[in-house]
């Protein structure tokens, strides 16, 4: 399986505090059977520019790697980012740099607001560019969107939608996002985890629990997702499931 969210870069953002902790997250990572992290730091574009952030990442990533013993069992790590939406994001001449590496496709936070037709014109504007937003746990924003139909919008573009492990354990999201997984609109799962305390690695609980609620042929698919949308350039399609 693959883990699409993950702070797991040592002192990049609120994720990670030390090399040791991302090394505990990675082993954990590995251990419940997740065989490649998608590193996805947080980028605020009023903090820092794509420049400054790809030079710390780079040096985050080579700090880790250097920590790293040949015989760790760890999983394979994908350079990323989570991006939040800004306005202009899909004029960002370099926004691409921000996608996960040799992929057209961006983690992309929406922001925490009931959404204008502006925002999801923006978001329709990067997929025209040939950039496919994933869209970061999408379970998030439901309760801005009470009574439009910007969710409905969103999805009708060519995106990716990512859920949180953490909203398919506790109940409060569980059965909007396995109804999402039923109906194909929850494409790939993260866990976001930030640390080995209060946000640890835990995507071995939430695929345990799609299993035994819907089945293990949707968890093929998630997975199967995930595969496809690192072989892109690709862009997303429908998926060969029906709903049951
Ligand atoms: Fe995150």
């Amino acid at each position: 399986m693959i883990d699409f969210h993950s702070h797991i870069l040592p002192q990049m953002d609120d994720g990670s505090n030390d090399v040791n902790e991302s090394l505990q997250m990675l082993n954990l990572s590995y251990n419940m059977g997740i065989d490649t992290m998608i590193s996805t730091s947080h980028y605020y574009v009023e903090h820092e520019s794509i420049d400054a952030f790809l030079k710390k990442r780079e040096e985050a990533y080579r700090l880790l790697l250097s920590n790293i013993n040949g015989t760790d069992a760890l999983p394979n790590i994908l350079l990323g980012a989570e991006v939040a939406f800004f306005t202009g994001i899909s004029r960002e001449k370099d926004i691409s740099r921000l996608c996960i590496e040799n992929t057209k496709c961006l983690l992309l936070e929406m922001p925490f607001c009931c959404w204008s037709s502006l925002i999801i014109k923006e978001v329709q504007g990067l997929t025209t560019r040939g950039i496919t937003p994933i869209i970061a746990h999408i379970e998030k924003f439901f309760p801005y969107q009470h009574k439009t139909n910007r969710i409905d919008e969103l999805l009708n573009l060519d995106v990716f939608v990512q859920a949180n492990a953490e909203s398919i354990i506790q109940k409060e999201c569980r059965r909007l996002v396995l109804k999402m997984i039923r109906n194909g609109t929850v494409h790939l799962l993260g866990s976001d985890c930030h640390n080995m305390l209060d946000r640890p690695p835990n995507l071995e609980y939430a695929c345990k629990m799609i299993e035994k609620r819907l089945g293990s042929r949707f968890l093929k698919e998630i997975d199967h997702n995930g595969r496809r949308c690192l072989q892109s350039n690709t862009r997303r399609v429908p998926s060969t499931l029906s709903p049951v």
